[in-house]
């Protein structure tokens, strides 16, 4: 595996592989990889000739220091877990280079970075649009492949591909869990074992609704409050929103009449976690 973290050198690197007519695969991750990420690799290898995977901790989505100050990191680890399922390169830029003095363009996708998370992290789907620009800029993918745990980062990023005529292709990958049903996330590492148990109440509530929708509920106040209902069992864990949405434009719904997203988030001690699904 090629470990490239200059920004020309990448760019030379894809000019090149786009001469030879390769394919490539890209997927963009701020590290600490799990089941989840690799799972996006190997379906990028599958699809594509070669693939890229980046790693950058992007400062410019996180709302609050200290979550970017205790975002777990471990580049040595990843590289060893990219190398066994033959990543062909790993690019690592470094923040100075990304973001020198003088910086000052952001991309902005408006309506569907407001609502779910957006609502309680202002500034973050802007930072994750600028930064997967750049990204796309610099590696020049073919495909690029993010997880649906990040369900509304998979829409933003939808539309701002549609919207802005970058030339690739979008591939969403389903959600990776743990065999307890914990959705796999780089912040899992920072759960205590009482919260990462606590935390099992998100998947449950999950599956709570999905329940009671194959029963015949089709109220969004009642699914929800099913929802509310399962997390509050976890004193540890707090609530921050659940949602019931349509799926593309992440508008509100009152009631279950087709696909629609359940997503919600939540506060387990100092970390916060999301989770979602789609209920039929
Ligand atoms: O999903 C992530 O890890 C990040 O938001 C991404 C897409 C790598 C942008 O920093």
């Amino acid at each position: 595996m090629e470990i490239i973290t200059s920004i020309r050198e990448m760019q030379r690197w894809s000019e090149a592989r786009r001469r030879e007519r390769k394919i490539i695969a890209f997927v963009p991750t701020m590290g600490f990889l799990h089941e989840g990420h690799l799972s996006l690799v190997r379906e990028g290898k599958r699809r594509g000739d070669v693939v890229v995977v980046s790693i950058f901790v992007n400062p410019i989505q996180f709302n609050q220091p200290s979550d970017f100050a205790t975002y777990p990191r471990n580049v040595e680890q990843d590289r060893r877990m990219l190398e066994a399922i033959a990543t062909d390169v790993l690019f690592l830029p470094e923040a100075a280079e990304m973001y020198p003095p003088g910086f000052q363009t952001t991309v902005e996708v408006e309506t569907v970075s407001r609502p779910l998370c957006g609502a309680f992290r202002p500034g973050h789907f802007r930072g994750v649009a600028t930064v997967v620009t750049k990204l796309f800029n610099i590696v020049k993918p073919h495909l690029a492949l993010f997880g649906e745990k990040d369900f509304q980062q998979c829409v933003v990023i939808r539309r701002m591909v549609q919207d802005l005529n970058f030339d690739l292709e979008i591939i969403t990958m389903p959600t990776v869990r743990e065999p307890d049903g914990l959705a796999m996330s780089s912040r899992n590492a920072r759960l205590s074992p009482a919260e990462r148990q606590s935390s099992l109440c998100l998947s449950r509530a999950l599956r709570k609704a999905q329940e009671v929708v194959r029963q015949g509920e089709r109220r969004s106040a009642v699914i929800l409050q099913v929802v509310r209902d399962e997390i509050a069992k976890e004193p540890q864990v707090r609530i921050e929103y659940a949602t019931l949405a349509n799926p593309e434009t992440l508008e509100d719904v009152a009631e279950v009449a087709g696909p629609t997203l359940l997503a919600l988030a939540a506060w387990v001690g100092e970390v916060r976690l999301i989770d979602n699904c789609i209920l039929q």
